[in-house]
């Protein structure tokens, strides 16, 4: 029964949005609807088996790549031990894959999926649903040995405090928001994003990192505190400075000195080679901007949101559907694992991106569409299958053998992030939820 009433309420909101009056038929956004439906289902799925318990799903167990740890072997023994680090048992092969802890990187993403199905449904069944997964985090708000604070809380509790202003919530973010702007280093500008790797880098700050300043500029709206804006600020400057080659494309990570502030090295972790344009990272960079642009008003972040899109969008390897290979400069494109969650991100940057930029609006919308429709077709996880994931064909970390051409959650979390964001943009004409 609350299957059926959610999918009633499904698409009766989807009516809604795409002109409901018969005699004004507008665009098919039958995928849409169909996209919501679907997401619905396999949630439901999901949550009836992760039940009372603690579990945060993340992805799916796949076993090693034999040719891949055969090529590892050439390598240094450091990087050949780190490939094996998971160990799957072989009963786990196909499973879903849940977070370790709360510490991992990706804990936010499911409870912030939670909360979307409830801005969607407006059903307490996912408010209580989301509560549940988003207060085993809070812990996290201490945390201080990682720059994943904003995915983490932002996506969580910060999704949770927009729907609900429960000011428990406001306080566990602002003391997140704290805890984050300790890993700031003014000689550098920027936030530190990793503690691991000391041997190899000094103060690594990596592309993704963009994302976390979210938490901050939100911080600083609510209670007024110019210190989140200013690192925010001088992050994002320092990184336009020192990540972006001349066509735009960014490096992965860039090691700095802490006595001098000066570049140390720019290298890769994810991506094919120190050289090349890493998918998430460049989506990552996108969505960042926007954000930034959005909570500044520096048309410095707007120009380089536009610069990152025209980038992505001109890449003679991005194929024709827009799902990107996991790197644009892959050595062996077009036989590569594609990156569905880089076109998530991309596709609900652009969105937002659209209400900034009057000349590319239409072209902007068109491609996150054509992102959208395309994933929603073609890369759908089964009904009542794929462990309950909505996405297939993400790519984690192929340079570590890790979560390959699996679904991910992060991929999910951003897919319903645009759609909602489709759906408001059509019917009030604003991406912003
Ligand atoms: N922030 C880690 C990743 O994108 O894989």
């Amino acid at each position: 029964m609350k299957k059926f009433l959610l999918f009633c309420y499904a698409v009766a909101t989807l009516q809604g949005f795409s002109g409901c009056s018969p005699s004004q038929p507008k665009e098919d956004y039958g995928w849409l609807k169909n996209a919501i439906d679907t997401s619905v289902q396999q949630l439901e799925e999901t949550v009836a088996d992760v039940g009372d318990s603690v579990l945060l799903p993340r992805s799916i167990w796949t076993g090693y790549d034999m040719d891949f740890l055969c090529s590892q072997l050439q390598r240094e023994p450091v990087t050949f031990k780190d490939s094996l680090r998971m160990k799957p048992v072989k009963d786990a092969l196909g499973s879903r894959r849940y977070c370790s802890s709360i510490y991992d990187w990706t804990s936010g993403f499911f409870p912030g999926e939670l909360w979307y199905m409830y801005e969607y449904t407006k059903d307490d069944f996912w408010k209580e649903k989301a509560r549940k997964q988003t207060e085993l985090l809070e812990q996290e708000k201490w945390n201080g040995s990682t720059h994943d604070m904003g995915f983490k809380m932002y996506c969580s509790y910060g999704n949770g405090y927009r729907l609900t202003q429960d000011s428990g919530y406001k306080d566990i973010l602002l003391q997140s928001a704290y805890t984050l702007i300790r890993r700031y280093n003014p000689k550098v500008g920027c936030i530190r994003s990793w503690d691991h790797n000391r041997d190899k880098w000094q103060y690594p700050v990596i592309i993704d990192n963009m994302m976390n300043l979210e938490l901050l500029f939100w911080a600083f709206r609510t209670n007024g505190d110019s210190i989140f804006y200013q690192v925010a600020v001088d992050h994002a400057r320092t990184t336009m400075k020192n990540h972006f080659r001349k066509d735009y494309s960014s490096y992965h990570v860039i090691d700095y000195d802490t006595l001098t502030g000066a570049v140390l090295h720019k290298n890769t972790h994810q991506g094919y080679s120190d050289a090349s344009a890493w998918s998430r990272g460049q989506a990552w960079g996108l969505y960042g901007y926007t954000m930034c642009y959005r909570e500044t008003g520096l048309p410095e972040f707007l120009e380089r949101a536009k610069q990152i899109a025209s980038y992505i969008f001109s890449n003679p390897t991005l194929p024709d559907d827009l799902i990107p290979y996991w790197d644009y400069n892959a050595p062996g494109i077009p036989d590569e694992p594609r990156d569905v969650s880089a076109a998530t991100v991309t596709a609900s940057a652009l969105y937002e991106l659209s209400m900034y930029d009057e000349t590319n609006r239409t072209g902007y919308v068109d491609r996150a569409d054509r992102i959208l429709e395309n994933l929603t077709n073609r890369y759908r996880a089964s009904v009542g299958k794929d462990c309950g994931f909505l996405l297939l064909h993400s790519t984690g970390s192929k340079t570590h053998g890790s979560e390959v051409d699996v679904p991910i959650v992060y991929a999910d979390y951003y897919y319903l992030e645009a759609l909602l964001r489709k759906a408001k943009l059509e019917k009030e004409g604003t991406a912003l939820l």
